[in-house]
């Protein structure tokens, strides 16, 4: 089948089953151009919960698609590859989170969103990058156990007073780890007029080096408003097609070319094609885990 034979069953498909693409910031540009909607998590979650499509074929990692169930049980969610499991998520699995609460039973939990739906069922509140800092200064308790990213702890920790403990002790995401000090310096030098714009799951001397530290649609926004017309950018390469497209008058360079995340280019037009005809694998949370998460995200939505 040629591409456009490919593209042409899709949309069909898409129409005969009432069904959406959702597609995250940071998924190949063939998979962007074929969706109805492109967001960072905090804007894929909100989209979930008001489609009116009876099927979402959900084109980014596994924590994401499991919110979309999460806050839209009667709704069938479709991830067109399972293997599309974040490892930052990972990291914190329910065991370790009810030993840090153990160690802590005066802190409240907030938790990235980019963890597993077991460990969402024990937390207070969700953040996702785009409003860490402001759902951190909203908790009631002076004390908070973040996770799972140290970095994205660092980050609302600049923007309180209050203690926040990560964790894991140190969380991370191994693709934005990829940007390392050494790119920033070399990319800054060949461009020293370009404003830096970094994701807050970069380390701590990236973001204190940069102009501003925000989430993948944060940056797309900023890029929109900025007078600058070059721009460095700190996330995982995948989100520089869409800068390029919704902006081609200004420029866009990686921090760092490796800054991949294998996890979300999983999803390609031909698993998306097979999806659609089949309906699966949908994404499914066991409702007491799901009914508990809810209460976690709702708290955070709820948070204008
Ligand atoms: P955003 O919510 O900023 O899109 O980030 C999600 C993510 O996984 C970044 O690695
Ligand atoms: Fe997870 Fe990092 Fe990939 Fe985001 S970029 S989905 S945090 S591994």
């Amino acid at each position: 089948m040629t591409r456009e034979e490919l593209i042409g069953k899709i949309e069909r498909q898409k129409r005969n089953k009432n069904a959406i693409i959702l597609a995250h910031n940071y998924q190949r540009p063939e998979v962007q151009d074929i969706a109805e909607f492109i967001g960072d998590s905090l804007e894929l979650a909100r989209k979930a919960m008001t489609t009116s499509a009876d099927i979402i074929i959900f084109c980014g990692v596994d924590f994401m698609a499991e919110t979309a169930v999460i806050l839209n049980p009667a709704k069938k969610v479709v991830i067109p590859d399972r293997g599309a499991i974040c490892p930052m998520a990972q990291q914190l699995p329910a065991d370790s989170l009810l030993a840090a609460k153990r160690e802590h039973p005066d802190a409240e939990v907030v938790l990235y969103v980019n963890t597993l739906a077991e460990s969402k069922a024990l937390a207070d509140c969700i953040c996702t990058s785009a409003n860490a800092r402001k759902i951190v200064n909203a908790m009631d308790t002076q004390t908070i156990l973040f996770g799972p990213d140290r970095n994205l702890a660092y980050h609302a920790q600049q923007a309180t007073t209050k203690t926040i403990i990560p964790v894991p002790e140190h969380g991370l995401c191994p693709s934005h780890h990829q940007i390392v000090m050494d790119d920033l310096l070399t990319a800054k030098s060949a461009h020293p007029d370009a404003k830096v714009i970094v994701h807050p799951e970069c380390i701590p001397e990236v973001q204190d080096s940069a102009d501003y530290i925000t989430s993948t649609s944060g940056m797309v926004k900023i890029c929109h408003e900025e007078a600058a017309d070059e721009f460095l950018i700190g996330t995982e390469v995948g989100l520089l097609y869409r800068l390029k497209k919704e902006t081609p008058e200004k420029r866009f360079y990686p921090i760092s070319n490796t800054a991949v995340c294998p996890q979300m280019k999983m999803h390609t037009l031909a698993n998306i094609e097979t999806a659609l005809e089949n309906e699966e694998p949908v994404v499914v949370v066991p409702s007491e885990t799901a009914r508990k998460a809810k209460k976690a995200i709702e708290r955070m939505l709820a948070i204008p």
